[in-house]
């Protein structure tokens, strides 16, 4: 009988990609994902009955509420799921390894270049909730948190990237207003499952930065996608973070990933290089082409 690996949050972009890559990186497992008609994971006896039914060899726990706008509106729905349900998961989980998501979003980017060893500073209520839920996943030494970047890819539902969104702006004629001064280290989100499933078959523990290998600005992340997305030519425009009015945002949350890249048997992309090292004639841009094998 193969090792159950089971996935949350099988419907968004993270754990879509996850569950479709599987036979491709993790033959040996059999993958579950988790969806939300499946189970709620805000209810613990939906949790409980999941776990029951399952009895997985290993989580990676990927469902969240990961809308910052949509954690703002309702802070006590993103503890629920971020905190609470993680909670239950990995205390279920106490004897196998388990994977939480986290996001480079619990820095305040005020300094850049992230590693493992920073203090965080959360801004908003996302990046609070998830900070929190990091340390309840290390309490237990056995389990494992990996910050991830601004991811690229494409969604089952297909609104749920930051590509996606823009692509829906663009596509509605809509003017984008990209800072130059605001950076992430965005990666491919065939890259970073790939890593993920590294990492999971090697059983690793403890916490992980997991990012694109440049440093861009929001503009510069724009002029790449435009390669792609020639429909971005006409509506992009530069502008400064300095001349925005609203909420706090961290100018530079990109991170050092040198600690998950040593445990990879590949090299972490950038976005720029991904695009020229697979010309996207392949379905999903975003994905390693089929030549690309373990
Ligand atoms: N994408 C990024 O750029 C990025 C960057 C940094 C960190 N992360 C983290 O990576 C993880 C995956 O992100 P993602 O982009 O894949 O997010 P996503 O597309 O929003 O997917 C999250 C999934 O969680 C599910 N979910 C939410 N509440 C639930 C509940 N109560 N019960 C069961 N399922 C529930 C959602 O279900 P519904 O579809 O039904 O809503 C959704 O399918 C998250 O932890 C996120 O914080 C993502």
């Amino acid at each position: 009988m193969k090792p159950v690996a089971l996935i949350t949050g099988a419907a968004g972009l993270i754990g879509g990609y996850l569950v479709r890559t599987a036979p491709r990186w993790v033959p040996d497992w059999e993958t579950r994902g988790v969806t939300r008609q499946e189970a709620d994971l805000t209810d613990r006896g939906d949790v409980q009955r999941l776990w029951d039914r399952h009895r997985p060899d290993l989580v990676i726990h990927s469902a969240a509420l990961s809308r910052t706008g949509l954690c703002e509106q309702d802070p006590a729905q993103a503890r629920r799921i971020n905190v609470e349900a993680t909670r239950v998961l990995a205390d279920l989980a106490r004897d196998v390894p388990f994977i939480f998501l986290s996001t480079d979003q619990v820095f305040d980017g005020a300094k850049g270049q992230y590693v493992e060893t920073d203090a965080v500073h959360p801004l908003n209520v996302y990046a609070q909730t998830k900070a929190e839920a990091e340390q309840v996943v290390l309490d237990n030494p056995a389990h494992a948190v990996v910050r991830i970047a601004l991811t690229a890819g494409t969604s089952p539902t297909g609104d749920r990237s930051f590509v996606e969104d823009m692509r829906r702006a663009a596509g509605k004629g809509q003017q984008l207003t990209l800072f130059t001064d605001e950076f992430r280290c965005p990666l491919p989100a065939g890259a970073l499952v790939r890593a993920l499933w590294e990492c999971a078959v090697q059983r690793r523990s403890g916490l992980y930065h997991l990012g694109g290998r440049e440093r861009l600005s929001r503009w510069e992340i724009g002029q790449v996608l435009s390669q792609l997305y020639p429909e971005f030519r006409s509506c992009l425009q530069p502008g400064s973070v300095a001349a925005y009015h609203g909420p706090r945002r961290p100018p530079d949350l990109s991170m050092r990933s040198d600690k998950i890249q040593a445990l990879l048997s590949f090299r972490l992309p950038g976005l720029r290089q991904w695009l020229t090292e697979f010309p996207p004639d392949c379905i999903d841009p975003w994905d390693y082409p089929a030549s690309v094998t373990p």
